[in-house]
C-alpha cells in the first residue's frame, strides 16, 4: 500500500469537507483592469481548483480608497460583483471551495490610486519610505476615531458582496503591512485614542472588522490572515509573540472558521530567514482551523500536518507555477520552478521567452 501523504488527507473545516490540505494562498496578479476581475481569471482559478480543495483569491479591495497597486481587483461595486460570478462558478464547477481575500492597503498607496488624488488613509501619518519595494508611496493621513466605523463597514459590505458573488466565505487580510497590520503593530500605530497604545487597543480594529463581517455573513464563513512576525513595508512589532497570542485568543470569542498565519521565517516577502519565533503558541491558543503559509515545500508541509502544527498548508509561489500542485504531490513528480518576472505583470499570457529575452538572459 502506498504510504499516506498527510497533505492529501481529508479535513473537515467547519461545514466544509476538504478532500486535501493543499490551499491556494492569496496571490496578487495585477491583471484586473480598472479594478474589475477579468474573464482570463476563470481559467487561472479553475486550473487550480480541485474537488474539495480550498482556494483563496488574490487580495481584493473593499473600497475606492483600498488600492495601492496597478490593476488589482475590487469587490465594492456591482460591476465587480458581477465580474467575479463566472470565476466563482468555474471553481465551483470543479468542486472547489473559494474564499475571497478582502483588503485595504492603508498607507501602502499613493495619491494617484486615491479618489480625487487624496492622501492614503492609515492608523498614522507616518509614511512608508518612498521607493521601498519599488513603490511611490505617498504620506498617509491618520484616520480620526470617528472615521473608523466607516472603514469597518467597508469590510462588512465587501463580505456581503463576496457572498452575493457566490464565494463560500471571506478571508480578512490582516497581514503584510496593510491597513489592519498598520493598526496591530506598534512600530506603525502611534495613536493615542482607543485604537492605539495597548495590545487591546491596537487589536480593536481587527476584531471590530471580524465581528462585523461574522455578523454579516456568518462566523462559519470567515477567516483572517495575519503576519505577526513579519515587518513587510516597515510594519513590525516590538513583541510579536504577545501580539500573536493576544489575537489568537481574542479571535476565539468570535468563533470564526480559520486563522491563517504566515510563518515567522518569511520575515520578508520571498526570502526565508530562520528566527527564534514559532506559530505553535498561536496554533494551540486558537480553537478553529489553523492554516500555515510561507516557504513550504511538500516535505515540510507534510511534516507540519503530521505533527499537528497546522491543519492546512497554503502554497503561494509553487501553486502559481504548478496549477496541478495537489496532483504533483500525489504523483511525487517534479515541480515547475516559479519565475518572479511573471508574478506581477499585467499581461496574463506573456511568452516566457519574451520575458527572458527582454531581461537579457543568455540562454534564450
Ligand atoms: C506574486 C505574489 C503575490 C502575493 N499576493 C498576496 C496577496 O494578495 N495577499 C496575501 O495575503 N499575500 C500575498 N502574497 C504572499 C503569499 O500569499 C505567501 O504568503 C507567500 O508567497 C509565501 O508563501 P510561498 O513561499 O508558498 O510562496 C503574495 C506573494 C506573491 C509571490
Amino acid at each position: 500500500m502506498a504510504p499516506t501523504i498527510p497533505l492529501l488527507t481529508p479535513y473537515k473545516m467547519g461545514n466544509f469537507n476538504l478532500s486535501h490540505r493543499v490551499v491556494l494562498a492569496p496571490l496578487t496578479r495585477n491583471r484586473s483592469y480598472g479594478n474589475v476581475p477579468q474573464p482570463h481569471a476563470i481559467l487561472y482559478y479553475s486550473q487550480r481548483a480541485t474537488e474539495g480543495g480550498l482556494l483563496i483569491t488574490e487580495a481584493t479591495g473593499v473600497s475606492d480608497t483600498a488600492q495601492g497597486y496597478p490593476e488589482t481587483p475590487g469587490i465594492w461595486t456591482k460591476e465587480q460583483v458581477e465580474a467575479w460570478k463566472p470565476i466563482v462558478n468555474a471553481v465551483h464547477e470543479k468542486g472547489g471551495l473559494f474564499f475571497c481575500q478582502i483588503w485595504h492597503v492603508g498607507r501602502v498607496s499613493n495619491n494617484g490610486f486615491q479618489p480625487n488624488g487624496e492622501a492614503p488613509i492609515s492608523s498614522t501619518d507616518k509614511g512608508v519610505t518612498p521607493g521601498l519595494d519599488g513603490g511611490d508611496w505617498s504620506p498617509p493621513r491618520r484616520l480620526t476615531t470617528d472615521e473608523i466605523p466607516a472603514l469597518v463597514n467597508d469590510f462588512r459590505l465587501a463580505a456581503r458582496n463576496a457572498i452575493d458573488a457566490g464565494f463560500d466565505g471571506v478571508e480578512i487580510h490582516g497581514a503584510n503591512g496593510y491597513i489592519i497590520d498598520q493598526f496591530l503593530k506598534d512600530q506603525v500605530n502611534d495613536r493615542t485614542d482607543q485604537y492605539g497604545g495597548t495590545l487591546e487597543n491596537r487589536c480593536r480594529l481587527a476584531l471590530e472588522i471580524v465581528e462585523a463581517v461574522a455578523n454579516e455573513i456568518g462566523r462559519d464563513k470567515v477567516g483572517i490572515r495575519l503576519s505577526i512576525f513579519a515587518n513587510y513595508l516597515e510594519c513590525g512589532d516590538s513583541d510579536p509573540e504577545a501580539l500573536g497570542l493576544y489575537m489568537a485568543k481574542a479571535l476565539n470569542k468570535y468563533k470564526i472558521l480559520y486563522l491563517h498565519v504566515i510563518e515567522p521565517r518569511m520575515v520578508q516577502v520571498g526570502n526565508i530567514f530562520e528566527t527564534p519565533y514559532s506559530t505553535l503558541p498561536m496554533r494551540k491558543a486558537f480553537n478553529g482551523t489553523f492554516i500555515s503559509a510561507g516557504g513550504y515545500k511538500k516535505d515540510d508541509g507534510n511534516k507540519a500536518v503530521a505533527d499537528g502544527n497546522a491543519d492546512l498548508i497554503a502554497f503561494g509561489r509553487l501553486f502559481l507555477a504548478n496549477p496541478d500542485l495537489p496532483k504533483r504531490f500525489e504523483l511525487d513528480v517534479e515541480l515547475n520552478k516559479y519565475n518572479r518576472a511573471t508574478f506581477y505583470i499585467q499581461d496574463p499570457v506573456v511568452d516566457i521567452l519574451i520575458i527572458r529575452f527582454l531581461r537579457g538572459d543568455d540562454d534564450v
